[in-house]
């Protein structure tokens, strides 16, 4: 973990709340793995006085990309910044996905949550082939279907609830067959808590190694505060940021 002073190369509205930032960061760059994320404080700024969590959509040394929707008053301040504007980032943060060589790897992405997946297929795609099932509620919430698409992937399944793109519906409602189509030995998905309660049930099931990166309102993001503990399957609790981001499935208790 270290501290650094990014500065923002360039800052792209996307529409509907969806901002693409591209900073400066050597040292984070050179260190950020898939599932790594970073604590992002506006500099100068003492409001908001903490900082926010947000994942690491790709990283090519000196830079970081950070893709991130607009929500409240921290991610409201961040899309006023421009290009020269410097942020404090604090990270690589948390623990990865893991790379799992020989493994055939189903990657689910619900809006915001391709920000991790996108970074394992531009990391790890290369290597081998990677599935990915990408869905959101309409083209609005899809803006970076065209870098995904440039992906390296061997099958991109695409959904959206209106139909505008793909198949119309949740990717929820696809997940099954292409479960028993592909059979993939492992599943990483990152998206909604809604979304990924229903992934838990749907994929129970399959013999399939399940992956979860979950958000939280975090603190201080390196275990300090205990701000961001989530309710683990065992009735205990986890802390995201630094028992994860990455679970097992399994581990967590969905809510019903
Ligand atoms: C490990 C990790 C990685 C993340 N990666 C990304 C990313 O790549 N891109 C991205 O857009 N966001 C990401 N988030 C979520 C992001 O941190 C929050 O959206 C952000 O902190 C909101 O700050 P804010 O000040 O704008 O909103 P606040 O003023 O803090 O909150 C406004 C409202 O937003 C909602 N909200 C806030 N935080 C969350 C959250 N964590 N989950 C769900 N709803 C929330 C609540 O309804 C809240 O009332 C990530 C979170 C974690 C923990
Ligand atoms: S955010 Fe402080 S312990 Fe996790």
């Amino acid at each position: 973990m270290q501290d650094e002073r990014g500065l923002i190369e360039e800052s792209r509205d996307l529409g509907n709340g969806y901002h693409l930032l591209k900073v400066a960061a050597p040292r984070t760059a050179e260190a950020a793995k898939p599932g790594h994320f970073v604590m992002v404080r506006i500099l100068p700024a003492l409001d908001p006085l903490l900082r926010r969590p947000l994942g690491i959509l790709d990283a090519r040394p000196p830079y970081i990309w950070l893709y991130y929707q607009v929500l409240g008053s921290g991610t409201r301040l961040l899309a006023g910044q421009r290009p020269g504007d410097s942020l404090d980032i604090l990270g690589p943060l948390g623990n990865t996905f893991p790379e799992l060589p020989g493994q055939r790897v189903l990657l689910i992405a619900g809006g915001r949550g391709i920000v991790p997946l996108f970074h394992y297929a531009r990391t790890y795609g290369e290597r081998r082939p990677l599935l990915l099932l990408y869905g959101g509620r309409g083209k609005a919430d899809l803006p970076l279907l065209d870098r995904v698409r440039s992906l390296r992937l061997e099958r991109l399944f695409v959904f959206s609830e209106d139909g505008a793109l793909g198949q119309q519906g949740r990717l929820s409602d696809g997940l099954e067959k292409i479960v028993r189509d592909e059979r993939p030995d492992v599943t990483m998905s990152c998206g909604p808590e809604a979304m990924l309660a229903a992934l838990a049930t749907l994929l129970k099931p399959f013999p399939t190694r399940d992956l979860v990166l979950l958000e939280a309102r975090m603190g201080c993001g390196f275990g300090a505060c205990q701000g961001c503990a989530v309710r683990a399957a065992d009735g205990s609790y986890r802390r995201v940021c630094d028992e994860g981001p990455v679970f097992p499935m399994e581990e967590i208790q969905w809510p019903t």
